[in-house]
């Protein structure tokens, strides 16, 4: 037993000799957890909550938002859950009077640092900090407000913009660019309240090294990156390939609309594709809207009389194979490109 607490030993959770798990307690709740896993994913893994902005399960912990901070027996202070690595017989304190104040301390920092207008935010009603202000119980600016008033806008990407007056500053979407995409096209710059999240010489996100593969758009938790097109959310999602190359990246495609009228309003990269892991290059992230496009080919054509007319796909199967046995047949062949529908339905 660690720190004299009375929670339960592994033993005593029923795990079968020799897993490597470890037992923690969470505000008076036993929690199985594996051993090396941090307090905050085994706390998120059985399915409980502490707040958290800056930690992503693809990233390695970072501790700079000071949401996730706990109380632990035996532990001075208040450690990040999301840094520190469970113990076995653990004892933690989350939903408590004390660690919930400082928590609301740092989030109404962060409001204050936040241009306003939730409701005409993209990012309303999915915004991570909106959930952490309605679980601490925020419903109102309590600071004065050191935000710029005026949005602090880069559109020169042709997919995505930055809203720098929105950005809570968990540097997400600087580490994912550097640790997962190995591009490195933005990092934060300068100290204390000056700082911000910038491309290389501080200038546009259009003149940096950016690739635009979306990964820090889809990274952060509030409005301060949103794609361009994507303003109405899913109905549906579906798993799909990509595509556009050979490499078969896993697609998560969200759509809206009823038979025949079926359209795609988003698209993410499947975290669950082993190959992918999530990740998408701009073709598969950004350059999906020729599905419904209204000139796209979606049926065979057929020249008659020097006119291209619509026909089904046996009649066109039938007659290049036709083309092609005919004594003397000129060159024919098959061109596929990966726009076109590959499968005839
Ligand atoms: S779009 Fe991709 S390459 Fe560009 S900044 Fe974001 S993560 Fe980095
Ligand atoms: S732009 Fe978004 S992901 Fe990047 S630091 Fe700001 S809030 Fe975080
Ligand atoms: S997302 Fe990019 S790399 Fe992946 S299959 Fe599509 S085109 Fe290829
Ligand atoms: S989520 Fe732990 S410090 Fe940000």
């Amino acid at each position: 037993m660690v720190d004299g607490t009375s929670a339960p030993s592994a033993t005593e959770t029923g795990r079968a000799p020799g897993c490597r798990g470890v037992a923690i307690t969470l505000d008076g709740r036993r929690i199985d957890a594996a051993e090396g896993a941090t307090v905050l994913q085994a706390v998120l893994a059985a399915g409980a909550y502490i707040p958290h902005l800056c930690w992503d399960p693809r990233l390695e912990p970072y501790g700079g938002c000071r949401l996730c901070i706990v109380r632990i027996d035996g532990v001075r202070g208040m450690p990040p859950a999301c840094t520190t690595r469970v113990r076995d017989g653990m004892v933690v304190h989350s939903d408590v009077a004390d660690v919930n104040r400082a928590r609301r301390m740092v989030a109404e920092m962060l409001i204050a640092d936040h241009a306003a207008g939730c409701l005409t935010c993209a990012s309303d009603r999915s915004c991570e900090l909106q959930e952490i202000a309605s679980y601490l119980g925020i419903d109102r600016k309590r600071l004065r407000s050191s935000a710029r008033e005026e949005p602090v806008l880069d559109e020169s990407n042709p997919f995505f913009t930055r809203d720098l007056g929105k950005c809570v500053l968990c540097a997400r979407c600087v580490r994912v660019c550097h640790e997962l995409r190995g591009v490195g096209a933005i990092d934060l710059a300068f100290r204390g309240h000056e700082t911000i999240v910038t491309p290389a010489n501080l200038g546009l996100i259009a003149d940096s090294t950016c690739e635009s593969c979306g990964a820090c758009v889809d990274a952060c938790p509030v409005g301060a990156l949103r794609p361009k097109f994507e303003s109405t959310p899913p109905a549906r999602s579906t798993r799909t390939i990509c595509p556009y190359c050979g490499c078969g990246c896993g697609l998560v495609l969200g759509t809206r609309g009823g038979p025949g009228e079926e359209r795609i309003v988003s698209v993410r990269g499947d975290e669950t594709n082993p190959g992918s892991r999530g990740d998408l290059c701009v073709k598969g992230r950004f350059g999906l809207d020729f599905v419904s496009a209204p000139d796209r080919l979606t049926t065979p054509l057929v020249k008659r009389d020097g006119r291209l007319e619509p026909a089904g796909w046996d009649e066109a199967l039938y007659l290049f194979t036709a083309f092609r046995l005919q004594p003397g047949a000129a060159y024919a062949d098959i061109i596929r490109n990966p726009r076109t529908r590959s499968r005839a339905e």
